[in-house]
């Protein structure tokens, strides 16, 4: 569509499609007259938050008047003493994606080339665009990262490579074995996005390259408190990088970016590991209920390390029809078209009625009626 101002619009912006969120439960309570709606579309916490981050909240209320700490330096300091860092390494932000943004906007320009893969998290994909560049989109193997493919593809113009492990929408994760290989081969000049969304449900397994126990100075790191924390509302992300690159990085974020609150809450959550534990056993459990009821349904599924599964149907026909009937029904799942799996849906892991309400309305989806 172009519009009298369309001068002003660079044509990379004027096709660009933005990301698209999971459906809120507000617009589904109204669009199907549903009192009750349960969303496991966002990969989001089913617990809530951190009953210490929500009590932290409310004794910083008194204090909203007043601009954040433009620097985060409490929230930045405890994470730097948890990692054994210095704060200089640390860079916090509206949720991971809002540092992402300051990574693309800081680094990439013109002619540059970014490596990603076809079925991994399309927000980074958005912010690329947003700068005009198409990111080079390396196709997963058994729906997992095929590090050697992405290596394959690297240049004397590439810039920054994206990785996410686990990796959202499939989640499963490469190995350490896989990551070192990999960055034998990644130039020192490459800046590597290890985004690690999902690394609180990942960080048991033994063959998980916890990119907390490298030192690559070309990689950054990306958390949040979105997903295990249960701050998704709050906006709290952070990142740790070697100081010469979070520098550039301080330059072009907004400067009282994450607000009052989610500094707080984010500080509060990280003390809070009873919680944190609270929320990987709900999740560990949920995925092994779901595995089961969908291998009695006869549905391909993905073994997850992360709080969600891929659920592949027999086409994308199938998919959203499901998504629809599930929506009549009360509830919000994620077809993954826009993640190039358009046979796909993503369920993230509910509470246990949760999941058993999903999985009861998806059988009798399937059962009594046939996609169109
Ligand atoms: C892999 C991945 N990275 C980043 C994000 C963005 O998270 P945040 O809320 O920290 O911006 C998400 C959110 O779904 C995600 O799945």
């Amino acid at each position: 569509m172009t519009s009298r101002f369309s001068a002003l619009v660079p044509d990379f912006l004027e096709t660009l499609v933005p990301y698209q969120a999971g459906k809120p439960i507000a617009e589904v309570q109204r669009e199907y007259g549903l009192e009750r709606v349960i969303k496991l579309a966002s990969n989001e916490n089913p617990l809530g938050a951190s009953p210490l981050a929500l009590a932290a909240v409310q004794e910083a209320l008194s204090q909203v008047s007043r601009y954040p700490d433009a620097a985060a330096r409490d929230l930045r300091g405890i994470l730097a003493q948890r990692y054994r860092l210095s704060t200089e390494n640390v860079i916090v932000g509206n949720g991971s994606e809002g540092i992402m943004a300051c990574i693309v906007r800081a680094f990439l320009h013109g002619a540059d080339e970014v490596i990603t893969a076809r079925g991994t998290f399309m927000g980074f994909t958005v912010l690329c665009r947003t700068r005009g560049i198409e990111p080079i989109m390396v196709a997963l193997k058994d729906y997992r990262f095929d590090l050697e493919a992405m290596a394959d593809q690297i240049t004397p113009r590439t810039k920054l490579i994206y990785l996410c492990n686990p990796n959202n929408p499939t989640g499963t994760i490469f190995t350490r074995d896989e990551f070192d290989r990999f960055m034998a081969r990644v130039p020192e000049r490459v800046l590597v996005i290890l985004d690690e969304a999902y690394y609180e449900f990942a960080s048991h397994r033994l063959d998980f390259p916890d990119s907390m126990d490298y030192r690559h100075d070309n990689v950054i790191t990306l958390r949040t408190f979105s997903k295990a924390y249960g701050l998704a509302g709050f906006r709290v992300g952070y990142g740790f990088g070697h100081d010469h690159l979070i520098r550039h990085l301080w330059k072009v974020k907004l400067p009282f970016e994450p607000a009052v609150l989610g500094q707080r809450a984010g500080i509060a959550a990280l003390g809070d590991s009873e919680f944190l534990k609270r929320t990987v056993e709900l999740t560990h459990s949920g995925l092994d209920y779901l595995y089961g009821e969908l291998e009695r349904m006869g549905l391909f599924h993905v073994r997850s390390v992360a709080n969600f599964v891929l659920v592949r149907l027999s086409s994308r026909e199938e998919v959203q029809h499901v998504f629809q009937k599930l929506l009549e029904r009360g509830l919000i799942v994620r077809p993954l078209t826009q993640y190039s799996m358009a046979d796909c849906l993503r369920i993230t892991v509910g509470l246990p009625e949760e999941n058993e309400l999903c999985m009861r309305a998806l059988r009798q989806v399937l059962t009594n009626e046939k996609a169109p």
